[in-house]
């Protein structure tokens, strides 16, 4: 069966955009299925940087079609920005793809991010202010504006004024600038929709026609496993599914469907925004993996926080996703380290457990319990066989194997697309 899926197995930032790079060069499609311009991916081809929010990474390579499906959330703004970008630099974007189906997020989403935020105060979820939670709630409460909805332009007006009416009431009532939702009908069924409206397709048949053509299709989730609305850490997650399981839903392809899920692993943990971490190093460790994995955020810039691997976390995500295998990226980050752990347990009220808890106040209250490995102390650069790691690299993914119960069959070793050792 032709279906893999990609799924971040952590809060995020794994390297989730080179694996997909990588993958999609044996893929005919390559489709983003939840989240939208929160996503930060970034590609380092030819020489050349490409980051990306929102259009399927496997754009750079011609053989594929790059589609935006039903469950993203998408700010035509952004699209649009993103594909004059990329079409600047010689990237041939005509094959885009986006649901009809997809949610657009308009400019009150925005301001119900910040007002939200704002709200919050110390409780604040650290969002990236991108209009996603909002969007999302629209949805979900029945009063959100679809992508196709821009191919009937006269409906198209009626329903972003109504809807754009309303919206300020709330965003006044809240303590925000009123919008000029005049200025907005204009902008958006005018120019944004003449621009958008080739990309708009039936992207559930486009990808069933796909599959019974017997084309390659590889899903490409953005967050990840514990950002997940449901399974992450939650308030401090995203509002969308990054999980397998969402990648069912965002596109309409059945979960018999999918033959490989991919968990992007990082070699330590990241995270950005609040919640609780429980590996997280506050000193100078952490400092380190910061500057060493040049751990900021491609969409924010804000500085992640960072902590060791924690496995418990890894074999949740494994049955949650009911993963296949693991890349394991960004190894030789690790490579200065005179030691490196790993957590396999967590100590809770003096007892041991491997279970990952289904609650926040557990999750906070957890005690690692780690596995100290001595560091390789060897750059991992230039290395593609699993056999040429050194020893004491080695070990570390084979803890990582035999802890969780699949196989490793990447191992990220530098920032070049083609850094990555490769395991059949
Ligand atoms: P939102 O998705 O903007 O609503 O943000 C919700 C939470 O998800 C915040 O903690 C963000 O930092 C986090 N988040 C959203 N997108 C990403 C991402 O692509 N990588 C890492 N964290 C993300």
């Amino acid at each position: 069966m032709p279906v893999t899926v990609v799924v971040g197995s952590q809060w995020g930032d794994e390297g989730k955009a080179k694996i997909i790079d990588l993958l999609a060069s044996d893929h005919d499609l390559v489709v983003r299925y939840q989240g939208g311009h929160n996503a930060g991916h970034t590609i380092v081809a030819g020489g050349e940087k490409y980051a990306l929010q929102l259009v399927p990474s496997g754009v750079l390579y011609s053989h594929v079609t790059p589609v935006i499906a039903n469950g993203v959330v998408v700010d035509p703004v952004t699209l649009l920005d993103e594909i004059d970008r990329l079409t600047a630099r010689g990237v041939d974007c005509s094959r885009l793809r986006v649901s009809s189906q997809a949610h657009l997020i308009l400019p009150w989403h925005f301001a119900h991010d910040r007002l939200a935020e704002g709200r919050r105060g110390d409780n604040k979820i650290g969002t990236t202010l991108k209009g996603i939670g909002p969007a999302y709630a629209d949805k979900a409460r029945r009063a959100g504006i679809r992508v196709g909805d821009m191919l009937d332009r006269a409906r198209f007006r009626e329903q972003l004024s109504a809807l754009g009416d309303a919206e300020n009431d709330l965003i006044v009532h809240l303590g925000g600038e009123p919008l000029d939702v005049a200025a907005i009908v204009e902008q958006y069924a005018g120019a944004i929709a003449d621009r958008v409206t080739p990309y708009i397709a039936n992207t559930v048949a486009l990808l069933h026609d796909a599959l019974a053509d017997g084309s390659r299709i590889l899903l490409e989730g953005a967050q990840a496993t514990f950002l997940d609305i449901d399974h992450g850490t939650y308030p401090y997650v995203t509002s969308s599914s990054p999980t397998a399981g969402g990648a069912c839903i965002g596109t309409g392809i059945g979960p018999r469907d999918l033959s490989r899920i991919v968990g992007i692993t990082k070699a330590y943990t990241t995270r950005v925004g609040s919640g609780p971490f429980p590996t997280e190093l506050t000193d100078a460790l952490g400092d380190a993996l910061v500057d060493i994995g040049r751990e900021f955020g491609t969409v924010t810039g804000r500085r992640r926080r960072t902590g060791w691997l924690d496995l418990p976390m890894l074999r949740h995500a494994v049955r949650l996703n009911s993963l296949t295998e693991i890349a394991l990226t960004k190894l030789d980050v690790l490579d200065t380290f005179e030691r490196v752990r790993v957590c396999t347990e967590y100590r809770v009220q003096g007892r041991r457990t491997g279970e990952y808890p289904d609650r926040l106040d557990l999750l906070a209250a957890v005690e690692p319990v780690y596995v100290d490995l001595p560091g390789w102390q060897t750059s991992l650069e230039g290395i593609r066989r699993i056999e040429d790691l050194p020893v004491r690299a080695r070990a570390m993914v084979d803890l990582v194997e035999q802890e969780v119960g699949i196989p490793v069959r990447y191992v990220g070793v530098g920032a070049d697309r083609d850094a990555v050792v490769q395991r059949s």
